[in-house]
């Protein structure tokens, strides 16, 4: 005859604590849909967490097609990159739907600069060209890797990430974020051309270098 082995029982906070935060760690990063479709209207008067709905005698097919990415960004710039973005605010059929995606054009050794999405995780594909893509986690660890087109890559949402065009031409890739607006930090222009300024005490400290260095850089990203 088999013998009942009996086994501690989880402390009651333990169960509630498994029941209230694991769906939670499940969830996409932007709320599910509660209907089929929302088109956003952009210039309503009242402000959601999100876009209040077109009213749906007002949708057309068109709102849910987008040709934005089919052209080519212009990358002349200081960094030789420029991203083009399918959010939400671009493309309004998105409301609601808790995705978006970029392109992003790469002159020869153009570089898209550290940056992170609050929002959002990142998948992405090189479609032309040759890519150094590296994150940085919450450890300071950075991986990175060179990619060539086909190639994916994904970055963790939150973390600090970059692609440099290390081949020979132009190049070219196509991400999508689990967000209808996932954000975009990019750092030089976040820490030296916010309105107001950083206080120069504050990055000269941070930094570790003199105010010359700072005011140069300050004078390149001031907006
Ligand atoms: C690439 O990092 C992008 O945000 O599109
Ligand atoms: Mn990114």
């Amino acid at each position: 005859m088999a013998t009942m082995i009996a086994l501690p029982r989880p402390p009651f906070f333990m169960i509630l604590f498994l029941i209230v935060l694991l769906p939670s760690t499940c969830r996409s990063a932007d709320p599910d849909p509660l209907q089929d479709f929302c088109v956003a209207n952009l210039n309503a008067s009242i402000s959601v967490n999100g876009f209040p709905c077109k009213p749906v005698s007002e949708v057309k097919s068109d709102d849910f097609f987008f040709d934005g990415l089919s052209k080519e960004g212009n990358t002349t710039n200081i960094f030789g990159s420029k991203a083009t973005r399918a959010d939400v605010l671009a493309f309004p059929g998105l409301n609601t739907l808790g995705l978006s995606m970029n392109r992003v054009d790469f002159a020869p050794g153009g570089l898209n600069p550290p940056h992170t999405h609050p929002r959002a995780t990142e998948a992405g594909v090189i479609i032309e060209g040759k890519l150094l893509v590296g994150f940085v986690t919450t450890t300071n660890v950075l991986h990175s890797k060179v990619l060539e087109a086909g190639e994916m890559f994904v970055i963790p949402r939150g973390l600090v990430h970059f692609q440099l065009n290390v081949g020979e031409g132009k190049a070219v890739s196509l991400t999508a974020f689990n967000s209808q607006l996932p954000g975009a930090v990019i750092l030089p222009f976040t820490l030296f051309g916010s309105t107001p300024s950083i206080p120069n005490d504050v990055l000269t400290k941070a930094f570790q270098v003199d105010e010359n260095v700072i005011n140069d850089i300050k004078s390149k990203f001031a907006s």
